[in-house]
C-alpha cells in the first residue's frame, strides 16, 4: 500500500549515530510515496554523506543556510524559508540532545534549526525523533527539554530500547525506520476514533483434547489485526485480545495473549467494561472437548480412536452484545461472520441473532491466511461492499464506516 503518496517530507538530520537509520528511512518513505527532502546539520554529515541521502531522496541535499543553489523553485538565496513552506512535515530523524536543546531556545545558528525556526507553526508540523544515549536522555535537563517542546506544539516521539552504540544498554535508541514511518501515517490519519477505547479479538481459539493435540479454526488473525493498527492510527485507545498467532502487534497496540474461548471469554468480558467499542474478528472454535485429557491419549490397539465429548463453547460477541444494550448501548459491538456461502443472508441472520448493529460477513475459504479480502456491512439500514483488497485498506475503510456509525 501507498501509505503517503503527495506528502512531501523535510527529512532532518542531527549528529548521531542513529544517522545510519535515516538513510534507510528516506528509502522506505519514499517508497510510501512521499518526496523527501533531506536537510542536515554539520554534525550529521560526521556520520552519513550528503551523497547517500541525495542518492536515495532523488534531490539535492541542503546543509548551510548559506547554500545559493535554488530551493523550493526560489532564487532568493533563503533556503530556510523556501524548504520549510513546502512541507507537510518535518522530521527531525536522529534528534539529538543538542539540537533539541537548540529548539528549546529558538537558537537559529545552522540551516536545520533556522528552518525548524522560520516554519509556519500552523501549517507545518514539526516531528522528532530522539537519539541519544541512556544518561543523556534520562537527563534532567533533555526530560525537562522534551516536556517544554511538546508544550511549543512540537511532536516528540518515544525512544526505544536496547543495545546503545556505547555498548550501554537502556531507552534512548531511535526508533526504527518502519517505526517512524508508522508514526508519520498516523500523523496524517484522520482521527475519526479520537477518545474511543476499542477493544478487538483476532485469530482463532485452540481447544485442548490432551497435552499434545487440539482442535482450532482456519484463522491467521490477520484482518483483526489490521483493524487494531487501523484503529491505532485513527486516534482510539487499543486493546487486542489475541488467540494463537505468531503476528507482530500493531504499534501503539495493548495485546493479550489467550488460548482457548474460555480465556478469551474472561478476558474480553473484562475489558468490555471500559471499552467503547468491541470489534469481534476473533474466529472462536464453536466447540471444546467436555473433558480435556490431563496426559497424552495413547492408540490402545483395538485400531478404533477414542470416544471423545464436545460441549458448545459460549457466544461471546453475543453476551458481550446483550450486555452492551443492559448498558443503554455504551458500547457499540461489531460482529464478523465467516461465511462458505448466501453471505448476505447469512450475515443479515447473524446480525440479528448476536443483537449487534454492525456485522461485516466475509467468505471464509476465500480469505483465510490473506493478505487480501473482500467485505461486506450488514446494519438495520442495508449492506455495504467493500470490495477486494489489502487486508490494512479493508481495516481503514472498516474504521470509517465504524466512525460514522457510533452515537454522537
Ligand atoms: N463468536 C463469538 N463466540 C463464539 C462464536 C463466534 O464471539 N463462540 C463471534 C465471532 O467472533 C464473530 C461472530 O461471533 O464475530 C460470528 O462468528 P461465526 O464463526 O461466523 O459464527 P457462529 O456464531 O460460530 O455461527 P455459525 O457457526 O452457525 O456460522
Amino acid at each position: 500500500m501507498i501509505d503517503l503518496a503527495g506528502k512531501h517530507i523535510v527529512l532532518g538530520l542531527s549528529g548521531g549515530i542513529a544517522c545510519y537509520k535515516a538513510a534507510e528511512l528516506c528509502r522506505s518513505l519514499i517508497k510510501q510515496g512521499a518526496t523527501v527532502q533531506v536537510v542536515m546539520t554539520e554534525a550529521a554529515e560526521q556520520f552519513i554523506t550528503a551523497v547517500t541521502l541525495q542518492a536515495l531522496s532523488g534531490r539535492p541535499v541542503f546543509t548551510s543556510q548559506w547554500d545559493a543553489r535554488t530551493s523550493g523553485g526560489v532564487d532568493n538565496n533563503m533556503p530556510h524559508i523556501n524548504l520549510s513552506r513546502e512541507a507537510d512535515a518535518i522530521l527531525i530523524a536522529p534528534a539529538s540532545a543538542d539540537f533539541m536543546a537548540k529548539l528549546l531556545h529558538g537558537r537559529a545558528d545552522d540551516l536545520l534549526s533556522l528552518m525548524c525556526l522560520a516554519r509556519p507553526l500552523d501549517k507545518v508540523p514539526l516531528i522528532l525523533a530522539p537519539a541519544m544515549n541512556r544518561e543523556m536522555w534520562a537527563h534532567p535537563a533533555t526530560q525537562r527539554n522534551v516536556e517544554q517542546l511538546r508544550a511549543d506544539g512540537t511532536m516528540v516521539l518515544d525512544v526505544g530500547a536496547g543495545d546503545q552504540a556505547c555498548g550501554e544498554t537502556g531507552d534512548g535508541r531511535m526508533l526504527e525506520p518502519e517505526e517512524l514511518q508508522y508514526e508519520l501515517v498516523r500523523f496524517f490519519t484522520p482521527k475519526v476514533l479520537a477518545g474511543q477505547h476499542v477493544l478487538i479479538s483476532a485469530g482463532p481459539t485452540y481447544e485442548a483434547i490432551d497435552p499434545v493435540r487440539g482442535i482450532t479454526n482456519l484463522s491467521s488473525g490477520k484482518m483483526g489485526f489490521a483493524i487494531a493498527r487501523a484503529a491505532h492510527e485513527a486516534g482510539a485507545h487499543v486493546t487486542l485480545v489475541a488467540g494463537p498467532v505468531a503476528l507482530p502487534t500493531p504499534r501503539g497496540v495493548g495485546r493479550i495473549n489467550v488460548k482457548s474461548a474460555l480465556n478469551m471469554q474472561k478476558s474480553l468480558h473484562l475489558l468490555a467494561q471500559t471499552a467503547t467499542v468491541f470489534i469481534s474478528a476473533a474466529a472462536v472454535a464453536d466447540w471444546r472437548p467436555a473433558v480435556p485429557a490431563s496426559q497424552k491419549i495413547k492408540k490402545d490397539g483395538s485400531g478404533q480412536p477414542p470416544a471423545m465429548a464436545f460441549v458448545e463453547n459460549p457466544d461471546i460477541l453475543a453476551e458481550i452484545a446483550s450486555g452492551a444494550r443492559a448498558r443503554s448501548g455504551l458500547l457499540y459491538c461489531v460482529g464478523f461472520a465467516a461465511e462458505s456461502q448466501d453471505l448476505l443472508a447469512q450475515a443479515q441472520k447473524k446480525r440479528e441473532r448476536k443483537g449487534v448493529p454492525l456485522l461485516v460477513g466475509n467468505i471464509g475459504p476465500d480469505t483465510f491466511g490473506q493478505d487480501e479480502n473482500a467485505l461486506l456491512l450488514v446494519d438495520a439500514q442495508g449492506s455495504t461492499d467493500l470490495p477486494r483488497a489489502d487486508k490494512l485498506h479493508l481495516a481503514r475503510q472498516l474504521v470509517a464506516e465504524i466512525a460514522r456509525r457510533l452515537p454522537a
